[in-house]
């Protein structure tokens, strides 16, 4: 997608430089535009942590990319055990996403079966690259599907289509297009008239910053609320089509996102609004089927909840929130059960948020 007219990937290679790979800097957007080098394994490492990328099919691309950069780092007396030792600690970087684990598990398994071969270098950058165009396909799947949802509330209502989302599951927490986004963008893009109502998502504010910024450079109408304004929306009409992205999405079709989804899945049954799920299947935990007890939920720093970031007279700056002595809790996800999900949009197709509909787009896999 677009930034100031320009067409950005959220991540790729430095130009003649092959073994620096370069981002966004997400915790600088929208006020200011900076591209950061990865050099390292723990450049990898921090990036994911600090969130200067984020957004889990993000994550995950970004960690094939560690587990390429490992191949410069590795012990060659002990290649195996070096390369297993890398692509645990890129793992332990944040644990909610199972996209991170996903890729650095087929990365990692790809290394090992080619680790004899003289061209191991170029091949494993052939596979960062292939996962990274398959995530990028999965999206634009994704957008045509959930395009014809939107379609489809058109053709009823004749007036602009109000959709709610949540955080930021936009083009920037993957490569291109975005989850949550991309029926948006493909709606937007076909002429039908779309407004979306974004939740700020305390307490990084990814919907304040990210998903306006993406919105406002691809010229889609918006409107940012604070976080608590959904449900009354929605009591009164004002939204018609709930759609948020997922970190890791059960067989069964339990869904962690962003923390404060869970209580939009309730706003939106409680008003009998549809709340869709878009994700692409490498976002979704063959290995679990309770999101409740087994979706591992990460909690952040108390600084995140205790201050705010935002533009002032020098820059980007930081603000103080609440008394010294007060204590703070800052869980960064929340598990929404499957049964208050309408459904999930997937690069297959939409199906229920039950094992039955998600094995029936996915047989292999189950
Ligand atoms: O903590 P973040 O910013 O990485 O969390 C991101 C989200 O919760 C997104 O909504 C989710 O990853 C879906 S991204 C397509």
């Amino acid at each position: 997608m677009k930034i100031q007219d320009k067409h950005y990937h959220t991540i790729w290679l430095k130009k003649d430089k092959p073994s620096i790979v370069q981002v966004i800097d997400q915790r600088k957007l929208p006020f200011s535009f900076e591209i950061v080098d990865l050099k390292t394994v723990s450049d990898v490492f921090f990036a994911i942590q600090k969130m200067v990328v984020r957004g889990a099919p993000l994550i995950g691309i970004t960690a094939a990319y560690g587990m390429y950069l490992a191949l410069f780092e590795a012990d060659e007396r002990d290649f195996a055990r070096s390369i297993n030792r890398k692509a645990e600690y890129l793992k332990s970087a944040r644990p909610t996403a199972v996209n991170l684990a996903f890729a650095v598990d087929e990365m990692l398994q790809f290394i090992l079966k080619e680790k004899d071969s003289p061209r191991i270098i170029e091949k494993t950058l052939k596979k960062v690259h292939s996962l990274k165009e398959q995530e990028i396909q999965f999206s634009e799947k994704i957008g045509e599907f959930g395009l014809e949802l939107i379609q489809k509330i058109y053709r009823k209502k004749g007036e602009t289509v109000n959709i709610l989302t949540h955080c930021n599951a936009g083009w920037l927490a993957c490569i291109d297009w975005g989850t949550a986004t991309a029926p948006i963008y493909k709606a937007h893009l076909k002429g039908i008239p779309v407004h979306v109502w974004v939740d700020e998502t305390r307490p990084r504010n990814q919907g304040a910053r990210l998903t306006a910024f993406e919105l406002s450079e691809e010229g889609v109408p918006h409107t940012v609320i604070a976080d608590n304004t959904g449900g009354h929306l929605m009591q009164h009409g004002k939204v018609d089509l709930v759609i948020v992205g997922s970190d890791r999405t059960t067989v069964t079709g339990d869904v962690a996102n962003k923390i404060g989804t869970y209580l939009k899945a309730l706003a939106a049954k409680d008003n009998r609004i549809p709340f869709y799920v878009a994700l692409p299947s490498s976002t979704i935990d063959w290995s679990i089927e309770n999101g409740l007890t087994e979706i591992p939920i990460e909690e952040r720093g108390p600084e995140e909840v205790a201050e705010i970031e935002g533009w002032g007279n020098s820059g980007i700056q930081t603000l103080k929130l609440i008394p010294e002595k007060s204590k703070v809790a800052n869980y960064g996800f929340d598990v929404t059960p499957a049964r208050l999900v309408t459904g999930l949009i997937t690069e297959r197709g939409i199906c229920h948020a039950s094992q039955k509909s998600i094995q029936s787009l996915f047989p292999e896999k189950l």
